[in-house]
């Protein structure tokens, strides 16, 4: 069964979703990067972790091909910008997956994700 099946489908990527950028937009090294209207950025990361997790692939129906990394590259993520946004999604996983197996699962995935997306040193170190 896909990951996106055994966490609870759309309701559960919705539900994770909502738990996450509330924690992003409220964390001092992540909200300046983001708008002010954070719904879209919402809803592509909706479609995203639907196809990411192994459901239909919703965000490549509506925007093409997800090259994500490189979508990222006009945003500074340093290495402590990848860790606070890992920090936010545990605590949205925390929040919104109950199996302490499949949250590890879901975790890894992620985690490699955002270090690969990390593409500027951490400011002030050299
Ligand atoms: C490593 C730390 C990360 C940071 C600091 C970060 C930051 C951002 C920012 C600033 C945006 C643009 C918001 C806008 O539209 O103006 C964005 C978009 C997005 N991010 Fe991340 N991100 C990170 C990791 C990730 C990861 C790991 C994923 C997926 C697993 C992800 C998925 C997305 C998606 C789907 C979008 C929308 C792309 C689009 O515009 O089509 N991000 N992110």
């Amino acid at each position: 069964m896909e990951l996106y099946e055994r966490m609870g489908g759309a309701t559960a990527i919705r539900r994770l979703v909502e738990a996450f950028y509330p924690r992003v937009v409220a964390h001092p090294l992540l909200a300046p990067l983001f708008p002010e209207d954070i719904g879209p950025v919402m809803d592509k990361q909706e479609q995203f972790l639907t196809q990411f997790f192994g459901g239909p692939p919703r965000y490549t129906m509506e925007h093409g091909h997800p090259m994500m990394r490189a979508r990222h590259l006009a945003f500074p993520i340093t290495p402590a910008r990848a860790d606070a946004w890992l920090a936010c999604m545990r605590e949205a996983l925390e929040d919104t997956v109950e199996e302490e197996a499949l949250r590890d699962v879901l975790w890894e995935r992620l985690r490699n994700t955002a270090y690969f997306f990390i593409n500027r040193e951490d400011e002030g170190s050299s």
